[in-house]
C-alpha cells in the first residue's frame, strides 16, 4: 500500500470546498484592484532561484533540484516571485505600461522538516506589482493582503510591518548587529553564533527563548535607515493609517529570502502553533537586475492557503459549502431513469442537484438526502409519480413529473428566502 510522500497532504472533499473558497476569497480583492492572472512554470532553471537567496535556508537546503534528461539543472519553485520576475524580464514588461500588476496561485515546494502547518508541497496565492517605487503602491499591496484575509473569512490576523533598508543603509546596520552578536556570543545558541558570521540578520529570527532574551536588546534596523528609506517607510505608514489598516511595528522581522528592500511584512494568526505566518511579502527593488534584467522595482506578497485553512478551522467559523446540493433526488425502486432525467434538468437550469446511487433502501436514501444539505428532496417512483419534500419542515406533497424540476427549484429558493428573513 502506498501513502502520500512525506510532507505532502491529500486535499479531499469535506475540506476541499473550503480550500477553494479560501483561494477565491483571498484573491478577489486583488482581482478587483487590477492584478491580472499570470501562470509561470512549476519548475525553472535552477539559477533563477539561486539569485533569490544565496544565504537562505530556502535556497541552500530546501530546494528540489534535479537534472532533466537533457542535462539541464531544474528546480521545483520554492516560491512564486522569482519566476514571475523572470517572466517579466523575458517578456519585456518594462517597455509597456507600468505598474505591471499580476496575481497567481499554485503549488510551491520546499524540502523542509514537516510539522503542523509546514509541508514540503504547499499552495500559495500571490500578487506582484512591478514598476513604481511609489510608497502608495506599497500601501495598496499591504492593504490588499489585509483585505484578502477579511474576504476569506479570517479578519483576525495581525499585520507585522518593518523596513529592511536598502544597499545604502543596510550594510552599516548589519555590521552593528554583527558586533552586538559577537559581544553576546556566549548567550547565543550554536546556530546563532554560526549565523553571526554567515547571515547575521537571520539570527534575529531564532525561536529559542534564551536567544530571544538576548536579541531583545539587539540594535534594530529602523534606527539605522538612511533618509530616503526612512521617508519611504514614513509615507507607507501614513497611507496605511489613513486607510485604517492596523499594524504592529516589527523591527526584528526578517524574511526568509534575500531579495527584500525597504517595506517588509508578515501576517500572523493566533490559532496556529509555531508556524503562525499565514502570509508575507515585501519590496524587492534589486531582484530584476540580479536576474539579468533592467531596473524594475517591485513589491508583492504570498499567502499560504493550507495555513489559512488551518486558521479558519481553528476559529470554528461556520462555513456554507458553495457547492453543496440544493435539490436532492431519491428514486424509489424503478425510478432511477426518472431521477437521472430530473437531476439533469435541474443542473441544466443552474441548480446544484444530486441523487442517490446504488440500492440503499428508502431509509438509507433519505439519510443521504439529509446529509447532502439540500433544502428540497424529490422522491421519484417507477410510474413517474413525484413527491416534493421540504427538508426543514418535513412538509411533503405530490407534484407532476413535468413540473417537478421547476417546482423544486422554486421551493428551494423560497425556503432560502424564508431563512434569510430576519
Ligand atoms: P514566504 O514568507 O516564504 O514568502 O511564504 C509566504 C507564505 O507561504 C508563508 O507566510 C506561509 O503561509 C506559506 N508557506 C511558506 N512555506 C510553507 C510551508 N513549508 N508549508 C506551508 N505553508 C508555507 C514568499 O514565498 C515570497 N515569494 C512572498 C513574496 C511575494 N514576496 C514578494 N512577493
Amino acid at each position: 500500500m502506498f501513502s502520500a510522500p512525506k510532507g505532502t497532504n491529500d486535499l479531499l472533499p469535506g475540506r476541499s470546498g473550503r480550500f477553494a473558497a479560501a483561494v477565491a476569497g483571498l484573491l478577489a480583492p486583488a482581482a478587483r484592484a487590477g492584478y491580472k492572472l499570470v501562470d509561470t512554470p512549476v519548475f525553472e532553471e535552477t539559477g533563477v532561484f539561486l539569485r533569490v537567496g544565496e544565504s537562505t535556508d530556502i535556497v541552500t537546503k530546501e530546494m528540489y533540484t534535479f537534472e532533466d534528461k537533457g542535462g539541464r539543472s531544474l528546480t521545483l519553485r520554492p516560491e512564486g516571485t522569482a519566476g514571475v520576475v523572470r517572466a517579466a524580464i523575458e517578456h519585456h514588461v518594462d517597455r509597456g505600461p507600468l505598474p505591471w500588476k499580476v496575481r497567481y496561485a499554485g503549488q510551491m515546494f520546499r524540502y523542509e522538516q514537516p510539522q503542523g502547518g509546514r509541508t514540503r508541497q504547499f499552495f500559495q496565492v500571490g500578487i506582484e506589482a512591478l514598476g513604481p517605487e511609489d510608497p502608495a503602491i506599497d500601501a495598496e499591496v499591504v492593504t490588499l493582503a489585509v483585505r484578502a484575509f477579511e474576504e476569506a473569512g479570517l479578519p483576525n490576523v495581525t499585520l507585522l510591518l518593518n523596513s529592511m533598508g536598502d544597499e545604502a543603509c543596510r550594510p552599516a546596520y548589519i555590521a552593528t548587529l554583527q558586533a552586538f552578536l559577537r559581544d553576546n556570543a556566549a548567550a547565543l545558541c550554536g546556530e546563532c553564533r554560526a549565523r553571526t558570521e554567515t547571515n547575521p540578520l537571520r539570527a534575529l529570527d531564532c525561536k529559542r527563548a534564551e536567544c530571544q532574551a538576548t536579541l531583545a536588546a539587539a540594535p534594530v534596523i529602523t534606527d539605522s535607515l538612511c533618509a530616503p528609506c526612512k521617508e519611504h517607510y514614513d509615507e507607507v505608514r501614513a497611507y496605511l493609517s489613513s486607510l485604517g489598516v492596523a499594524w504592529t511595528e516589527a523591527p526584528r522581522l526578517v524574511r526568509g529570502l534575500d531579495y527584500y528592500r525597504r517595506t517588509t511584512f508578515e501576517l500572523v494568526h493566533g490559532g496556529l502553533g509555531a508556524q503562525n505566518a499565514v502570509g508575507g511579502g515585501g519590496r524587492y527593488d534589486g531582484l530584476a537586475e540580479s536576474l539579468g534584467g533592467p531596473r524594475l522595482p517591485g513589491i508583492g506578497w504570498a499567502l499560504g492557503v493550507d495555513r489559512t485553512l488551518l486558521a479558519l478551522e481553528s476559529e470554528d467559523a461556520p462555513f456554507e459549502d458553495p457547492e453543496a446540493a440544493e435539490v436532492f433526488v431519491v428514486p424509489l425502486p424503478g425510478g432511477k431513469d426518472g431521477a437521472l432525467r430530473l437531476v439533469d434538468e435541474l443542473r441544466t437550469a443552474g441548480v446544484r442537484a444530486d441523487m442517490v446511487f446504488g440500492d440503499r433502501g428508502m431509509k438509507g436514501a433519505m439519510k443521504a438526502a439529509d446529509r447532502s444539505g439540500a433544502r428540497v428532496t424529490l422522491i421519484v417512483g417507477a410510474d413517474g409519480g413525484v413527491e416534493l419534500k421540504h427538508m426543514d419542515t418535513g412538509e411533503q406533497y405530490p407534484v407532476p413529473f413535468a413540473e417537478a424540476a421547476a417546482r423544486a427549484a422554486a421551493a428551494e429558493q423560497r425556503d432560502e428566502s424564508i431563512e434569510d428573513t430576519p
